[in-house]
């Protein structure tokens, strides 16, 4: 097999491109498809400055390298969600990159800052990837306000946004699809933009661009994610995709620009501030700090039900004795 751009031989086959790439060749692919998915849908600006939400796995490590690559100002963002060793790792994977490049790197442990996703699916009976998603999507905008970005960036590929996107036709979620964009405008001036220049670059592209590039990434899963259905739908396409290449592409394609602006947001009032920690809110009280106020409430809880106050009854009988 030959390099479609070089004829060298060539060490990576995408079908659903009808290519196969040598190394320097497929990095060189790589990095124009981040770069023309910027420019096209007006990412970010030469002059702004990024936040990188990283993970320490391959999408989003191998997104901040290319965007340093391309010259970009960047910074990153690491959440320890304080998930045994997969986070212990994955924030030591991530630290590493960002020394070896010397760029800031903001790190906030969900555990000293709010609570860690296990207690929070613990004491609230959900599933850990729901708390977790609703925490990320907080300090996501937190901190991207208080460091006073314009925009973040996440490594969402390819096969994360058709995964969604099937999840959601299936269940006709009509207010998630109008949502369903790789660029999300600020909906208040607290929030900033939200971009995913990989939408377009699969599970496996990513993969062999990280690995290329010689960046050292967590190849540990989640322990939560095996049970989460974004795997079933996943599995469901790369079936699709392996008896007809291309099938996952055009899904995500074909959608935002035929169906996806038939589906409208709907209007509902202004947000208002929370309460408690001031981000934009369509309650008193966000989602987020009733989330972080349930657990405190139910640890309290469980505190007195452990250590029981002595009863009224039992304090005269001791000072009878
Ligand atoms: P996931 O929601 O795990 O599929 O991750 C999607 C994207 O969210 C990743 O590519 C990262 O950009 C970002 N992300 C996920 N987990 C973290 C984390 N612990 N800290 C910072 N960013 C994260
Ligand atoms: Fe959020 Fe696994 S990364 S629960
Ligand atoms: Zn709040």
């Amino acid at each position: 097999m030959k390099c479609t751009r070089c004829r060298a031989s060539a060490e990576i086959n995408l079908r659903s491109h009808h290519a196969a790439f040598c190394r320097p060749c497929f990095i060189l692919h790589f990095q124009r498809q981040v770069e023309r998915t910027i420019k096209r849908l007006d990412m970010i600006a030469p002059d702004e400055s990024v936040l990188v939400a990283v993970s320490g796995g391959k999408d989003s490590l191998a997104l901040w390298d290319v965007l340093i690559a391309q010259g970009y100002q960047t910074s990153g963002l690491y959440l320890d969600l304080g998930i045994g060793q997969y986070s212990a790792h994955s924030r030591e994977k991530v630290e590493r990159f960002a020394t070896a490049h010397n760029i800031p790197l903001r790190v906030v442990t969900l555990a000293e800052e709010a609570v860690s996703v296990p207690t929070a699916a613990q004491f609230t009976n959900r599933v850990p990837c729901a708390a977790c998603g609703l925490m990320k999507r907080h300090f996501f905008d937190q901190y991207a306000l208080e460091g006073g970005f314009k925009v973040l960036a996440t490594g969402h590929n390819l096969d994360d946004e058709a995964a969604r996107l099937l999840g959601n036709v299936l269940h006709w979620q009509t207010e998630y699809l109008a949502r369903e964009k790789p660029v999300l405008q600020p909906t208040h001036p607290r929030f900033v933009r939200k971009v995913r220049p990989l939408y377009r670059l699969s599970d496996l592209e990513t993969a062999f661009s990280a690995f290329f590039r010689g960046i050292d990434y967590v190849v540990d899963e989640c322990p939560n994610s095996a049970k989460a259905t974004q795997l079933t739908y996943k599995d469901t396409l790369n079936a699709l995709e392996a008896k007809m290449p291309g099938t996952k592409l055009s899904f995500v394609q074909e959608f935002l620009r035929s169906a996806q602006p038939l589906f409208v947001a709907p209007d509902g009032s202004a947000p208002r501030d929370c309460e408690v920690c001031g981000m934009p809110s369509f309650a008193p009280v966000c989602s987020f700090c009733r989330l972080v106020q349930e657990v405190e409430r139910k640890q309290e809880q469980r505190q007195t039900s452990l250590n029981p106050q002595p009863t009224p009854s039992t304090d005269a009988a001791a000072l009878e004795s």
